[in-house]
């Protein structure tokens, strides 16, 4: 790895990022793009199934369902600068310049989906596999058609910092790792599914752009929020995701009894906001001993037929229900930022999934990711541009003892994987918030022991997957309202005498 200088450093390929590095581009700004990944596969913008939601010259209606959605947590301000944005974006990025071809009707009109929330058809889409017919044409776009240099199978171990300001990060590629100066530095890093068990995200989502700016001091918000979809599906093969379009088209969900129970919770059923279906599935699951997906009333193999395909290839029969679990999907919260994706410190942008823009609020409108992701991506393209390069003196990462106990990273993942999914699942507790965040604290103790004396990509890994899961255990543990996909059950929490208690927090 060379040290370099760059104007803009993007650190991440998913939508986000490459918005990012194209819109820099088109401002005239040297850009370097920079990801871990070695397949495209690897971004969760890849894995993407609904769509993109527009506003079909409807702004105030898609506002409405976000702030719904939300439970009313959602800031208005940044909600207005997404749907102001919106179609533009849509229009002149995907479908103009990179030439997405979303689905149409026999008219040749686009074909819009619906999906929970939502209160009308408005996600363009294509088949139930839109991420990847955007991730693959946009990534080529940028490699064939514009002057930013891209590097893959290259981590941002760290970033550059001096007196508040962000000069760059410490790149590492082949096991070499040296400093690149930039006038401005955008992480794009994405999710923290590789904290979870059951997770859609790619396992390469370790949180590191938001341990890195948690550790340069940047304002993190709202990490409890984290978002659960409620229909994974989980298999001795793997775990993968039901599109929420399928319940979008009329697919109903079942108890192990075979009743319906979602008409009981919510006026809008199945498409009642995703916290509200997570936790009745969850419960029914406990309670009933599973769920289904019942596809029998829509033509599923026709209008899914990617998902048909991958029912197969897991061995999951989808005639007869689809097995169904919620499974870790979106984190809410993140980086704060603003309308522009400037962090709490200079010359450090945030966007994307590991970005807290206040769209979200604490709970996310189905397919407004990619949209959030493209919107703030072209803005802070526009605005990490112009700004100087200062080369200044980078952390030293130390390499004296290279050697790490066998399955070392592995062994503290498995450990890291089930405290976050028995303790800051769907439904959280007040004690075992707590347990967990001590527990958590012990394993960021022990990890932290060796980064002091040694670098590596997955050590840096396990570094940041344990400091993004003490924020979201501190988060939890400070917010003791229920609110959207934070849901905190103290009824779990009994003494001997059946009250109800708080325990005091592990420091
Ligand atoms: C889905 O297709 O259900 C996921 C869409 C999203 O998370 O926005």
């Amino acid at each position: 790895m060379q040290r370099r200088e760059t104007d803009v450093l993007v650190v991440g390929a998913g939508i986000a990022g490459l918005a990012t590095a194209l819109s820099a581009d088109r401002k005239g700004a040297d850009v370097t793009l920079v990801t871990k990944a070695v397949q495209p596969t690897e971004a969760s913008t890849w894995r993407a199934q609904g769509g993109i939601a527009i506003t079909r010259s409807d702004p105030d209606s898609l506002k409405a369902d976000i702030l719904d959605a939300s439970g009313g947590t959602a800031s208005e301000t940044a909600v207005d600068v997404l749907v102001e944005h919106a179609d533009e974006a849509v229009r002149e990025v995907l479908v103009d310049t990179i030439g997405v071809e979303f689905d149409t009707d026999s008219t040749g009109e686009y074909e819009f989906g619906r999906e929970a929330a939502h209160k009308e058809p408005r996600v363009l889409h294509v088949n139930a596999e839109t991420g990847k017919h955007i991730h693959v044409p946009f990534l080529n776009y940028v490699l064939e058609e514009t002057d930013v240099t891209v590097l893959d199978d290259t981590a941002a171990l760290e970033l550059v910092s001096h007196e508040g300001r962000i000069h760059g990060a410490v790149l590492e590629r082949a096991g070499k790792w040296a400093p690149t100066f930039a006038g401005a530095t955008v992480l794009a890093t994405g999710g923290i599914g590789g904290l979870y068990q059951r997770t859609t995200n790619p396992p390469s989502t370790t949180g590191d752009g938001i341990a890195m700016a948690a550790l340069a001091g940047a304002r993190v918000e709202d990490m409890e929020f984290i978002q659960f979809h409620p229909t994974g599906c989980e298999t001795d093969t793997g775990t993968f995701l039901i599109s929420e379009a399928v319940r979008g088209e009329g697919a109903v969900l079942r108890n192990a009894a075979g009743k319906r129970f979602m008409p009981a919770e919510h006026p809008d059923a199945e498409l009642a906001p995703r916290d509200v279906v997570a936790r009745a599935v969850m419960r029914e699951h406990e309670r009933t001993g599973g769920v289904e997906l019942d596809v029998t009333g829509i033509d599923f193999s026709a209008n899914f037929p990617g998902l048909a395909a991958t029912c197969e290839t897991h061995d999951v029969d989808w005639e007869t229900g689809i097995p169904v679990i919620p499974v870790q999907h979106f984190l809410c919260g993140g980086i704060a930022v603003d309308d522009v994706g400037k962090t709490s410190l200079d010359g450090l942008f945030a966007v994307g999934e590991c970005a807290r823009t206040g769209v979200h609020g604490a709970n996310r409108l189905a397919s407004t990711s990619l949209l959030e992701g493209l919107v703030w991506g072209l803005r802070a393209g526009e605005a990490a541009t112009g700004h100087r390069i200062t080369t200044i003196e980078s952390p030293e990462l130390l390499d004296r003892d290279p050697a790490l106990p066998a399955n070392f990273a592995q062994q503290k993942f498995v450990r890291l994987r089930s405290v976050m999914e028995e303790s800051l699942g769907v439904v959280r507790s007040p004690s075992e918030i707590d347990t967990a965040r001590a527990g958590l604290r012990r394993l960021k103790g022990e990890v932290d022991a060796y980064v002091r004396t040694r670098t590596s990509r997955s050590l840096y890994e396990l570094r940041a997957a344990t400091i993004v899961a003490v924020l979201v255990a501190r988060a939890a543990a400070e917010n003791e309202q229920s609110v959207g996909c934070h849901h905190v059950n103290p009824s779990t929490d009994t003494t001997a005498e059946g009250e109800t208690m708080r325990p005091s927090s592990g420091s």
